[in-house]
């Protein structure tokens, strides 16, 4: 099948309703010139999670997963001016790039950048007693995805959205017998959400300007 036409489409979709400017568009230059991964999500991605924040009255979200940025900043963009980000990012040198970037797009007071491993900063987050988070997205590496998802559980209230990037991997997930363990990450993360009773969720597949992937979005029920 000729896939030119989902990136056309992509294209069409974030000329209409998620065109970056320059703070987006120099976060995505950066991460070319300070040697992290082009990794982030999409345009329409970022304005999807926009929509899922305003749909939730999201005031406070946890990502995992920073890289330089890209991401965070749409989402810190839909929050209310009393609005909380907390985004956890193991690697100092993409921690610095992202802190830059979110300096220049004016949202550093609401985005509380924390540089280490998630599996080390969710025990601490749960510890200090927040409130619940509103929204959660998880995004870091894949193979501990099923721990991620479980401390965004112990962080979330009846009605906390979480969503899962990168949960199909070009299909790879379809691969029972697969060897490579971002895929298995994945899978394992896809099951326990069809098998886990205190969430109702769904998977969505994209594609577009993006490997084709997919995204899992969790809510917590409201029992
Ligand atoms: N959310 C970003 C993309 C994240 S890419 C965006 O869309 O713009 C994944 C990031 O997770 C990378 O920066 C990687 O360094 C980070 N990461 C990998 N393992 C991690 C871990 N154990 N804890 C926290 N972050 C991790
Ligand atoms: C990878 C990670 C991501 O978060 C992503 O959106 C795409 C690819 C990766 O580690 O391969
Ligand atoms: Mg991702």
């Amino acid at each position: 099948m000729d896939t030119e036409i989902f990136l056309q489409v992509d294209n069409y979709i974030s000329a209409l309703l998620a065109s970056e400017d320059v703070a987006l568009t120099n976060t995505i230059k950066s991460l070319d010139e300070q040697g992290l991964p082009q990794h982030s999500v999409s345009a329409n991605q970022g304005k999807f999670l926009q929509v899922m924040m305003i749909a939730c009255n999201a005031k406070k979200v946890l990502e995992l997963g920073t890289l330089g940025g890209y991401s965070t900043i749409w989402l810190a963009r839909a929050l209310p001016d009393n609005g909380k980000l907390i985004t956890i990012e193991v690697d100092k040198h993409h921690g610095d790039v992202a802190h830059k970037n979110i300096d220049n797009a004016g949202l550093s007071h609401k985005v509380d950048l924390r540089v280490g491993k998630a599996l080390d900063i969710l025990p601490k987050i749960v510890e200090e007693n927040e409130e619940p988070f509103d929204m959660i997205f998880i995004d870091a590496d894949k193979p501990p995805y099923t721990e991620y998802f479980n401390y965004a559980l112990q962080l979330s209230r009846p009605g906390t959205l979480i969503i899962c990037d990168n949960v199909i991997r070009e299909g790879k997930v379809l691969d029972e017998n697969s060897t490579d363990e971002k895929v298995k990450g994945v899978q394992r993360l896809n099951k326990m959400l069809s098998e886990n009773k205190k969430v109702t969720a769904t998977i969505l597949q994209m594609v577009g300007a993006k490997e084709y992937d997919g995204i899992a979005i969790a809510v917590v029920n409201r029992i």
